[in-house]
């Protein structure tokens, strides 16, 4: 069975972000021991800044909320400040409610990489399962860390990143520093398994993988395809990306 996930083309980038914070605060707030999905890179930054300030503001509480994140370098201390860890609590759990107990991210630094990721499973499955998972989009179609070529029944594992996703990603490390080649990132199994999908995508540099996730064949070799195949997506781009859905030639 697949499905059309529901598009909504905004005007910019802060038009993406302010409909994503309104979208997961008022699931927060039906829903206060909601398991939420996160997902860290550039796209989201405006969506925590504009959860933060909820927060500030008295308008919303993390306090029982449960959140795990998609994934992380491996063999980054969690101290680092290009860990996911470090940009999951300078954007967020640091400046909300949410007890220190119930925010979950992947252990990189574990010397048993594939029992972190079952651990990791089993930790999702024990809160609940994620009602609400908010997910970014590679150049290159991945999602999570799951590159081109992934299962589409994968769980979460250690994974090699592609060269252009450690390019991507190389200016959030300090010079000097070189990044990691391998991350532990939840599967696209586990992905799908989300009760509900929230997909950001935002610039010009996403336009064809968004085209590809939404028009192209539902194939591992888009990793993001795979969201076709689950009734519950909703995905919130910009003009730019969504500029090569018109069926136009796209550069
Ligand atoms: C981040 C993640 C990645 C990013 C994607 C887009 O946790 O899993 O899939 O969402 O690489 O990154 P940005 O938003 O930096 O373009």
């Amino acid at each position: 069975m697949t499905y059309q996930p529901e598009l909504s083309v905004l005007k910019d980038g802060n038009a993406v972000a302010s409909t994503a914070a309104r979208v997961i605060a008022a699931h927060i707030e039906d829903s206060p021991a909601a398991v939420l999905g996160l997902a860290t890179g550039r796209t989201p930054l405006a969506v925590y800044a504009d959860l933060r300030g909820r927060v500030a503001r008295g308008e919303l509480s993390f306090d029982g909320v449960r959140c795990f994140s998609l994934d992380e370098y491996q063999g980054l201390p969690p101290g680092h400040p290009a860990s996911y860890h470090s940009y999951m609590c300078r954007e967020l759990f640091d400046h909300v409610d949410i007890r220190q107990d119930d925010w979950h991210l992947p252990d990189g630094t574990a010397d048993d990489l594939a029992a972190a990721g079952a651990g990791y499973e089993a930790a999702i499955r024990h809160a609940g399962g994620v009602d609400l998972q908010l997910l970014g989009i590679g150049e290159n179609g991945h999602i999570g860390f799951n590159e081109p070529g992934a299962p589409f029944e994968s769980r979460t594992r250690e994974v090699a990143l592609a060269a252009s996703t450690i390019r991507a990603n190389a200016s959030e490390f300090p010079p000097g520093d070189t990044p990691p080649t391998h991350a532990l990132t939840m599967g696209i199994g586990t992905i799908l398994e989300a009760r509900r999908i929230l997909l950001l995508a935002t610039g010009s540099r996403k336009a064809k993988a968004v085209a590809a996730m939404m028009t192209g064949p539902i194939d591992p070799a888009v990793p993001a395809s795979a969201l076709r195949l689950h009734p519950a997506v909703t995905i919130l781009c910009d003009a730019e990306a969504a500029s090569c859905l018109s069926g136009d030639e796209c550069g």
